[in-house]
């Protein structure tokens, strides 16, 4: 049995350790979604709930999508499992021939994964092995940068940058890991629309970085195009680019995790294609099955796939992999998504709808504690001032104000970041805005 907690009405939530949640403040006022459809939730009260946040940056192509569930129940009752370790099924194979298909360059070769977590440590692992097999073993340092987000994993917290998530865990990261600084600078770029102009000598950080570590120990430089959870960080114009011509320039690898920015989030099939910069690798999850099933996909590319692939043939290549590497049921979810994707151009409706997204966020920049509205693709923040009772408790006023209201935003401290399904429509805006516009007013 459960200790119960005394505040707590809800004793049937008590057995569940919920993951990045206060749980003892949520168990004695729980917010409970029972059914989705579209662009809405509707919770265990019947009250219905706009999704702001395409669940956590998944459900790009809206909720209970018929084609995915028909697609997984056929699956699940043709094929439930199979292996793919030394044997295999044909559907990660289609999978992955529809990803390279996607991916810009020659990011052809996928390796499947259940969760952005296991992305972002198998492209390290990945970069590790590449670095070994072309005989440059000494290549071992990871680049990260602060703020960055890269799951949960020893590896992605090490890499990641996001305080939180490694303070408990300090003294186990990976040893040989540097941090790029954030590029946030509320101070030049408040409320720009769109990249930021400000921010591009960040990237020549890296120079610096790689001065001090030596280019020939550092295996490769990972960062999110744009960062999501450390709080919708935008890349300043050109730096992106920026750090493709230093990492080239030293022959060192550059990972993209577009977990939340592949499929469509930022107009194009990834943000790579959006901001015309090539990485050697980039790591999926989320939105690939529309967060129907947990899948990850892991894009690498070819260059680095043919010097993994020296050793004899019968040779294993790469001695890592999971149980659920491309799962049929996950795999079938996957297809399904790509196909609505396509059928319905989604990547291209959110760059149709992202100029009056853009403009409906910035009508909230007048506001009071607003001190910053950024945007890109279909994504937005608003970013407040701590109140004086502390740090995030405006934001977590507003998201709940919100959620009361109706609409489901996420706060992350006193950033609401938002991230709509890409099916998005005018009204679904003016509901968004509008909702936060109360809910900000009435914030203490
Ligand atoms: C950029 C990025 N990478 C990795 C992850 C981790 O994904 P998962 O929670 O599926 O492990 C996330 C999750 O939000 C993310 O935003």
């Amino acid at each position: 049995m459960a200790e119960q907690n005394p505040n707590n009405a809800h004793a049937q939530l008590e057995n569940f350790w919920m993951p990045f949640t206060a749980n003892r403040q949520f168990k004695s006022t729980p917010r409970l979604l029972a059914k989705a459809e579209g662009m809405y939730y509707t919770d265990v009260d019947g009250n219905s709930v706009l999704d702001g946040t395409a669940g956590l940056w998944c459900c790009n192509a809206g909720h209970s999508r018929r084609e995915i569930s028909e697609a997984v129940s056929r699956q699940i009752s043709e094929l439930d499992y199979a292996p793919t370790f030394q044997m295999g099924h044909p559907l990660p194979y289609e999978l992955a021939q529809r990803l390279a298909a996607l991916s810009p360059g020659d990011l052809n070769r996928v390796f499947f994964t259940n969760s952005g977590s296991e992305s972002g440590d198998t492209a390290l692992k990945i970069a590790l092995a590449y670095q070994r097999a072309r005989g440059q073993a000494n290549r071992t340092l990871f680049i990260g940068r602060e703020l960055g987000y890269h799951g949960t994993g020893f590896g992605g917290i090490s890499v990641g940058g996001m305080v939180n998530n490694r303070k408990a865990f300090s003294n186990q990261l990976l040893p040989g890991v540097a941090h790029l600084p954030h590029t946030l600078d509320i101070e030049r770029n408040a409320f720009s629309r769109g990249l930021p102009e400000h921010g591009i000598e960040k990237a020549d950080a890296l120079e610096q970085l790689i001065a001090l570590h030596g280019a020939e120990n550092i295996a490769a430089v990972m960062v999110e195009p744009m960062s999501g959870s450390g709080g919708v960080v935008l890349p300043p114009v050109g730096y992106l680019k920026r750090l493709r011509e230093i990492t080239t320039k030293h022959d060192i690898l550059l990972i993209f995790d577009e977990v939340i920015t592949g499929f469509g989030r930022v107009g194009d099939a990834f943000a790579a294609q959006r901001w015309d910069v090539t990485p050697d690798i980039i790591t999926t999850a989320k939105a690939l099955t529309n967060g129907a099933i947990p899948m990850g996909a892991v894009l690498v590319s070819e260059k680095i796939y043919q010097t993994c692939m020296q050793a004899p043939e019968d040779t294993i290549e790469l001695f890592h992999g999971y149980t659920y590497s491309g799962h049929p049921v996950a795999a079938a979810a996957a297809l399904a998504t790509l196909d609505i994707y396509r059928d319905e151009k989604l990547f291209e409706r959110s760059r149709h709808m992202e100029a009056e997204w853009e403009s409906a966020l910035h009508s909230l920049a007048g506001l009071d504690h607003v001190i910053d509205v950024r945007n890109t693709g279909l994504i937005g923040c608003v970013q407040f001032a701590p109140s004086a009772q502390g740090a995030g408790k405006r934001g977590y006023e507003v998201f709940t104000q919100c959620f009361q209201d109706g609409v489901l935003v996420r706060a992350s401290g006193d950033i609401i970041a938002l991230s709509p399904p890409l099916i998005l429509e005018s009204k679904h805006i003016d509901q968004i805005v509008t909702t936060l516009e109360k809910a900000i007013k009435s914030a203490s």
